[in-house]
């Protein structure tokens, strides 16, 4: 039976690298999708089978309850909070490795086995890094949902304190390795942990609360795997390691494309970037020129290549369909239709991506940053659809912004930038748009799905 499950592990695991590779492209996103949702089958199934499982009562109650909530959330949360709704599940993913380390500790010592320095080394981790994650993961729910401040939070002595506790862990961990009875310690360890993870994430603010999330689910995924150490399952611990590694590889990637460190992000630096810091608002005014759906439509009209910019406000509305339109309407008219995809347009990664392949638009439509930035000089319209700071010109020369240095895309560069949003407000960093004002830049103010339906309306009656 033992080597049975290992087999099985070994395909699962096979099935997870093969299933995240697969997740790299929207093409095969979804077959990654349920590879590595078979694997997960597989090894639940074996794991099943282990001699140590004494009750299957509560295991189905579970099963029932959680699927019960996974599946209402999967169909009730917008897409729009999918950020908070990962945060959430990888709180609850921390929080269980914390509390697998405890049974299997108490478990340990009631039966009087020897707890050896490797176990209890991952068992002190697990508990550490799984409860850091559980309140951390609550917290960065609580900025995105609303419940708690979204700004940076920010008190004194905040990083010695921090620092402090830290040591103060790692002091009681070494205790609990050298005295593995030392069960008040342990319980110490977790208490200390709970609040670490919130002093962790409460200075993380603004545009920066995507990369929490993801380190957090890293962090999730460290702890899973520390437990995997402490159970001796092989699969946990591959799992886990999976989802730590590819959590911080999407954490570094997402801090490259916003010209941030990490320790930066981490450290609460959002507030400290730009004079103005983030959510000040303040920054160039002046007039903007609008334009209303029926001229647009004839600038359109008279363009031979557009290149269609989505960001944050297409997804709150959804307008992905009406941009699907808006593209097959101006190909039926002979004109070349691009998308710029940038980095981190939108909530999270990949969210422009996803949603235009949910409305069809073909993936070689869909242009990187890098491979479409040089082109905007040859662009006849620039148009941005409910994006804002990823176009925001300031982070190529404005020292003081708390963008500077992101990579943008050039839209400004374009014949004609024509912006649609609701109004000149803000968008997640908080900064204004110099954009807004340039001479070339026309607004196209409606709510994304509205304005942009309009916009079709009238580009059929030409
Ligand atoms: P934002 O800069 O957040 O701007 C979105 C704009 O959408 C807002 O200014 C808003 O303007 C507009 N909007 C809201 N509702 C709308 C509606 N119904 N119709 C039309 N427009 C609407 O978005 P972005 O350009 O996509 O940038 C993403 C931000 O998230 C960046 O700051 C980025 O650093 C941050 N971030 C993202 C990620 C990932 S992975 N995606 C990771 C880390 C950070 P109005 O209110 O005037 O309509």
């Amino acid at each position: 039976m033992q080597i049975l499950s290992y087999l099985v592990y070994l395909v699962a695991s096979i099935l997870f690298i093969f299933g995240i590779k697969k997740l790299g492209s929207p093409k095969t996103a979804r077959q990654g999708n349920f590879l590595s949702a078979l694997g997960m089958f597989l090894a639940v199934v074996i794991t099943l089978f282990d001699q140590r499982v004494l009750t299957f009562e509560y295991i189905i109650i579970g099963v029932i309850i959680g699927s019960a909530i996974g599946a209402f959330m999967a169909l009730k949360v917008p897409m729009t909070g999918m950020p908070q709704m990962v945060g959430l599940l990888n709180g609850f993913g921390g929080g269980a490795s914390a509390l697998v380390a405890f049974a299997e500790y108490y478990h340990i010592l009631n039966v009087n086995k020897p707890l050896d320095a490797a176990t209890s080394i991952t068992l002190v981790l697990s508990v550490l890094i799984g409860a850091v994650t559980f309140t951390g993961s609550f917290i960065a729910f609580g900025k995105l949902q609303g419940f708690v401040t979204g700004k940076v939070v920010k008190y004194p002595l905040q990083n010695p304190i921090n620092v402090l506790l830290l040591l103060a862990v790692i002091v009681a961990g070494v205790f609990v390795v050298m005295e593995p009875s030392s069960e008040d310690l342990l319980i110490g360890i977790l208490i200390v942990s709970l609040i670490l993870g919130v002093l962790l994430v409460l200075p993380i603010g603004g545009a920066d609360m995507p990369v929490a999330i993801s380190l957090l689910n890293s962090y999730s995924g460290l702890a899973a795997s520390m437990t995997g150490f402490v159970l001796q399952n092989n699969m946990l611990i591959i799992a886990g390691a999976l989802v730590g590694a590819s959590g911080i590889i999407l954490t570094l990637i997402m801090c490259r494309v916003m010209n941030r460190s990490l320790m930066n992000v981490v450290l609460g630096g959002w507030a400290d970037a730009g004079s103005g810091g983030a959510g000040s608002g303040d920054g160039p005014q002046g007039d903007a020129k609008s334009v209303d759906a029926e001229e647009l439509a004839m600038i359109l009209d008279s363009a031979q290549n557009v290149v269609i910019v989505p960001g944050y406000g297409m997804a709150v509305t959804q307008a992905q369909h009406a941009v699907r339109d808006l593209t097959n309407i101006l190909e039926k008219k002979n004109i070349n239709v691009r998308f710029a995809i940038h980095p981190v347009a939108g909530r999270m990664p990949g969210h422009m991506n996803v949603l235009l392949a949910e409305a069809q638009v073909s993936y070689d439509k869909l242009f990187a940053l890098e491979d479409i930035n040089d082109d905007f000089p040859n662009v006849d319209v620039a148009l941005i659809v409910g994006a804002n700071d990823v176009v925001n010109p300031a982070a190529r020369h404005d020292q003081n912004s708390p963008i500077y240095g992101m990579p943008i895309l050039n839209v400004d560069y374009a014949k004609t930038v024509v912006v649609n949003k609701r109004s000149l407000n803000v968008g997640y960093a908080g900064i204004q748009n110099e954009l807004f004002f340039y001479p070339n830049t026309l607004m196209f103010f409606g709510s994304a799905k509205e304005a942009i339906n309009k916009l079709v309306n009238e580009l059929k009656e030409l």
